[in-house]
């Protein structure tokens, strides 16, 4: 066991001071991309800004033969990307490196830090099994930056799509300071779990609830009558589970992958039971999912200006109020300052949800 002193003490002399708080900085979409394809390289610096992080994949989606080209591809982009990564970038620097199992990751993490190591925000570490990963990366990031003279710790996100990962859960989110949040990995962790499901992430018809069936005048039921099913959340225990532990450690959960570009209707769903659940974020596959994402994961005009109602009508935050023949009190008051401090953070970076939260607020 470490002593709780020495948490927050760097693991390498001269690396960075590891952060007592994790920043909320805006991440509604974190936009995948492949640094060894030229195309969606080129696309890289328009993106900047109009997307909360962008993130090179060097994992899976990427073939085995391009792993380098990917990796020297994200060191390239790193570096003559205008405005791209660090603390005051719009648009934060991320990578999800391979898994540590794999023969690249060291490499990944030993060419990415001295090259980039100032640009990057967080990596993502897929496949995390328990804390024991997260020690190994700690570590070696601290080394790593101690090397390359980096002020700033890079911060560290677990993707869970392991079954022994989701029992690892909360030791996971709390195994370093560096612990930035959680990607929920529906499809590796469907086939881990041997879930019988071949999507990436979203619904299933077949998981569902059917009504009771109606019966006849002697009072048998009657089976084969029409009945309507209510398809179920295949994610719903994973993403629940996920934000317990995120919020218990102070850190961020994100839905994951969303396979079907096509289907933006189930897809908008799929983000939206993850917002409604606590995730600030999700992954996109396809710059069609970034406007989902943005739109899903900033609060809606009519929830905020509720909010603020709220937060004006209870005064100095005790007691009760009637609002539109609802109960408001203490609890209430806090879910509303959910709300109004999200508001808030994504109001500062995007000038048109500022325009219209600040609309909402006048009305009340
Ligand atoms: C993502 O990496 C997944 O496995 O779903
Ligand atoms: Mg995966």
């Amino acid at each position: 066991m470490r002593p709780s002193k020495d948490f927050l003490r760097p693991l390498a002399v001269g690396a960075p001071t590891p952060p007592t708080d994790i920043p909320a900085r805006p991440s509604r979409a974190i936009h995948f991309f492949d640094p060894s394809n030229a195309k969606m390289a080129a696309k890289i610096p328009q993106m900047v800004g109009g997307v909360d992080v962008l993130l090179g994949n060097l994992e899976d989606a990427v073939k085995a033969d391009n792993k380098v080209a990917a990796r020297e591809g994200l060191v390239r982009i790193g570096q003559e990307t205008e405005g791209l990564g660090g603390p005051d970038s719009p648009t934060q620097l991320w990578t999800r490196i391979n898994s540590l199992d794999s023969p690249w990751a060291l490499d990944d993490l030993t060419t990415l830090v001295p090259a980039i190591g100032h640009k990057l925000d967080v990596v993502m570490v897929p496949k995390v099994q328990g804390a024991e990963d997260i020690h190994y990366v700690d570590r070696l990031l601290a080394q790593l930056e101690a090397k390359a003279g980096l002020d700033r710790p890079i911060l560290v996100h677990a993707i869970l799509e392991t079954a022994r990962g989701m029992a690892n859960v909360e030791e996971i989110c709390g195994a370093s300071p560096r612990m930035q949040g959680l990607s929920l990995g529906p499809a590796d962790l469907a086939a881990d779990r041997r879930m019988k499901t071949t999507r990436v992430g979203g619904g299933h018809p077949g998981y569902l609830v059917r009504q009771d069936p109606p019966r006849n005048e002697l009072g048998v039921a009657e089976i084969e009558a029409p009945r309507s099913v209510f398809q179920q959340d295949l994610w719903h225990y994973t993403i629940a589970r996920m934000v317990d532990a995120c919020a218990m450690h102070g850190i961020y959960p994100y839905y994951g992958p969303f396979g079907d570009i096509a289907d933006v209707v189930a897809c908008e769903d799929q983000f939206r039971n993850a917002f409604l659940l606590g995730c600030v974020g999700t992954w996109s596959l396809h710059p069609k999912q970034i406007a989902i994402a943005h739109r899903v994961f900033s609060p809606s005009v009519e929830d905020v200006a509720h909010a603020r109602r709220v937060v004006a009508a209870m005064g100095d935050g005790t007691g009760a109020v009637m609002l539109d023949g609802k109960m408001e009190d203490d609890a209430s008051l806090k879910q509303c300052l959910v709300m109004v401090e999200l508001a808030e953070q994504l109001a500062a970076i995007d000038p048109e949800l500022a325009e219209q939260y600040a609309a909402a607020g006048s009305e009340d």
